[in-house]
């Protein structure tokens, strides 16, 4: 349909507004509906949970229906009352953002002015470099590597003293990599006494296996400048929700309380997540289903005779053996839909999310179909 609004006359767009990258999401099920007229499609591109969200969670929001005509607690009191049991600090110590990404632009808005810039590790989650860019901080990060060492010394020459955050994503998307314990202490120690924020990214945590991949908690006490967050939208299955949280010394708080809408959270995302913090049955399922999930396509690659980045997360960055492109095509035509990660400098890549094994399996029977196509 045309446009049927008056062009506006606006007023001048910001330069860095202007210069920013936008995010791009992994594609719905429903556009791809949409666009393909197709049914039984499966979206193994968003890194979501593929049992679905905790059934307790579902109860509490059924519950909490019948109070959608008041405001939600502006103060999240249960929530963080919950959390920081859960993490043994202070409700004080404890933020919810709609989703840990509000987080990131929060503190980002909060500690960034025009010319400071933020730093991430190689092909660090996107949303770094949006979020920084948008407020007019400058993003930086070394080149990729699969030396996690060499990588991070090269991270550390990045910052300066315009520097004002460090984003550490623990693994990280899309490469599934992550830091250990010595490593993630020697980047800590060399900023233990500079005027910057460590951001302790734990998105995919509780899946991780790697014995040396440390706690979310593991360095809180000795490192003041850490904020370490999570999210519900991951292992807890409540993407839609748009529930995350930040743990941090109150003072490193603050200025977010400030900065933040008031009701950033809604009531049934405050009921949503607090119940699927408490379903530890839910959280089992989930780390069960996806550490069977990644023996399987991790054997599957392998067969395929695919290059992988061995993950800690819940998903896989995928080296294809050609241009990505119309084998990702070609997946969507069949109903499964990846994740191209161009947007990373990532030219021959798509990351891939592990789904239920009857999901996996149907998204190797494609892939391998593909793989054919473009051989
Ligand atoms: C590393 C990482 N951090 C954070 C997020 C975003 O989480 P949320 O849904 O809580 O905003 C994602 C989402 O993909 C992620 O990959």
């Amino acid at each position: 349909m045309a446009i049927v609004a008056p062009r506006p006359q606006l007023p001048q767009i910001p330069s860095f507004i202007q210069a920013c990258a936008t995010y791009q999401p992994g594609k719905p099920i429903e556009e791809l509906e949409r666009e393909l007229g197709i049914q039984d499609i499966i979206k193994l591109a968003s890194n979501e949970n593929p049992l679905g969200p905790s059934p307790k969670a579902l109860q509490a929001i059924t519950a909490g229906l019948k109070n959608l005509h008041l405001y939600p607690d502006a103060s999240h009191y249960r929530l963080r009352a919950a959390l920081a049991a859960k993490f043994s600090v202070d409700q004080e110590e404890v933020m919810v953002g709609n989703g840990s990404e509000e987080l990131f632009s929060l503190l980002i808005r909060s500690y960034c002015r025009e010319g400071d810039n933020t730093v991430g590790c190689g092909a660090a989650f996107l949303a770094y470099r949006v979020c920084s860019q948008v407020h007019g901080a400058e993003y930086r990060e070394p080149p990729l590597t699969r030396d996690p060492e060499q990588e991070i010394m090269a991270m550390l020459q990045l910052i300066d003293a315009r520097t004002r955050i460090v984003f550490l994503p623990n693994p990280n998307n899309p490469t599934g990599t992550y830091l250990n314990r010595t490593l993630l202490k020697k980047v800590l120690d060399h900023l233990k006494d500079k005027p910057v924020i460590v951001l302790l990214d734990y998105a995919y945590r509780e899946y991780a296996r790697a014995k040396d991949l440390p706690g979310p908690m593991e360095f809180y006490k000795d490192y003041p400048n850490l904020i370490v967050t999570g999210t519900f939208s991951k292992i807890y299955g409540l993407g839609g929700l748009r529930v995350g949280y930040g743990v941090a010394h109150p003072d490193l708080l603050l200025p977010l309380r400030k900065v933040k809408m008031p009701f950033n959270i809604s009531s049934l995302g405050l009921e949503g997540a607090l119940a699927a913090l408490e379903d530890a049955d839910h959280i089992r399922r989930s780390i069960e289903v996806n550490g069977l999930g990644m023996e399987f396509l991790e054997k599957e690659f392998r067969r395929l005779g695919l290059d992988y980045w061995p993950s800690q997360g819940n998903f896989f960055l995928v080296k294809m053996p050609s241009d990505p492109k119309p084998i990702y095509e070609q997946m969507l035509r069949a109903g499964v839909i990846l994740r191209p990660v161009a947007g990373y400098g990532l030219k021959q890549e798509l990351r891939i999310s592990v789904g239920t094994m009857e999901e996996n399996k149907r998204m190797v029977a494609s892939l391998e179909k593909a793989l054919r196509g473009q051989a």
